[in-house]
């Protein structure tokens, strides 16, 4: 018989437990996965965090071993109506309900939160007719909200290329001054880099989920970049700052000193206000110059877009980067 109970992630043999099971799970037959590193995960779960609600839920057999894993995340400051969620199980222990008894455990979680709608991520490799997490997530109700796509720039970019392309840029892009750091935002730039950072979520194409305009304001910035040190992680910014002082763009990324040959480009946003000068060219290529000039054993950056982001597309590809999975965004109605 299976048994599913939540985990505590101050239990450490357990939440290792826990861990091995969800990334065996998650990360089978996957292209190159990108899943947290176990540093990172204990971090995320074990520190507070005001803005998400993090909990483990492991499935047991018999034996007391731990056959499966998932996670529900509650949003706690926008997105209330929603439980965010993924399940694992490792491909031996598929196919005997597991999967199924752990997302009634989530659901039930959700639910006594006052849950309405329930979001999972589903990694696909390119060129695959059947896979399990499509077919598990639409016998359990969920339908496709959005379509994703994850790329891969391998890394160190050829300098010509970046030189080529950055003259491409400064021909639109020359009156803004571009600004790059590693770490904290410097205190000058914080206000505006926090209301950019808070663009993102509804700016960028999100298909049928919906996504509150989060509330973000310094101290959210200043806790996720003391998570981020904690976790390991240097985050790798730039922004371009308009004629008139305003911060019009910027752009991040983030290296892992866990998982060190890798790199991970997250937000990208030009306000509606300043497009057309191809300021999102403009930051990436002094963020990667920076990013590979200081960390030269990182050989790739994964990127995820929705498939009809065409202007973010069209950068990246520009770029380098190629297409190595699609990332399915499955959602379901609990009202
Ligand atoms: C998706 C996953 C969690 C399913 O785990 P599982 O323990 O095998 O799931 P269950 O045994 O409860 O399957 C329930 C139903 O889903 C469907 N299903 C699951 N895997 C399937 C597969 N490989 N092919 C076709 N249908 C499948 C079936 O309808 C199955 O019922 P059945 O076995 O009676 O036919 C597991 O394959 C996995 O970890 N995949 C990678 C991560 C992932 O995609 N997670 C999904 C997030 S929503």
């Amino acid at each position: 018989m299976t048994t599913v109970r939540s985990v505590d992630p101050h239990d450490d043999a357990a939440f290792r437990a826990w861990y091995d099971a969800l990334a065996a799970g998650i990360e089978a037959d996957r292209t190159d996965p990108t899943g947290w590193t176990y540093p990172e995960i204990t971090v995320a779960y074990r520190h507070p965090d005001p803005s998400i609600r993090r909990t483990p839920f492991a499935a047991y057999d018999d034996d007391g071993r731990c056959v499966g894993a998932a996670f529900a995340s509650l949003p706690q400051k926008e997105n209330l109506q929603r439980a965010n969620l993924n399940v694992g199980v490792p491909p031996e222990h598929r196919r005997k309900g597991i999967g199924s008894a752990l997302l009634a455990a989530l659901i039930e979680h959700g639910l006594a939160d006052g849950r309405t709608t329930m979001l999972a991520g589903v990694d696909v490799p390119v060129d695959v007719e059947d896979w399990p997490g499509v077919a598990f997530a639409t016998k359990h109700g969920f339908s496709l909200a959005l379509m994703e796509v994850r790329r891969q720039q391998p890394l160190p970019a050829p300098a010509e290329r970046l030189d080529a392309l950055a003259a491409k840029a400064d021909e639109r892009s020359g009156d803004y001054k571009i600004v790059s750091w590693n770490g904290a935002c410097p205190d000058e730039y914080a206000e505006q880099y926090a209301h950019l950072k808070a663009l993102l979520d509804t700016e960028a194409p999100t298909g049928d989920v919906h996504w509150d305009v989060p509330d973000w304001d310094v101290q959210r910035l200043r806790d996720e970049e003391e998570v981020a040190t904690l976790q390991g992680r240097t985050l790798f910014s730039t922004i371009a700052i308009a004629p008139d002082g305003t911060v019009a763009a910027h752009t991040q990324a983030a290296v892992t000193k866990h998982d060190p040959t890798r790199a991970y480009q997250w937000d990208t946003l030009v306000l509606a206000e300043h497009r057309g000068h191809r300021l999102g060219l403009a930051v990436k290529i002094a963020n990667v110059r920076a990013l590979q000039t200081a960390h030269p054993d990182v050989t790739r950056m994964d990127t995820w877009n929705a498939e009809v982001n065409g202007p973010m597309v069209a950068v990246n590809e520009e770029l380098g980067y190629r297409i190595v999975e699609y990332s399915h965004e499955y959602q379901r109605n609990l009202a």
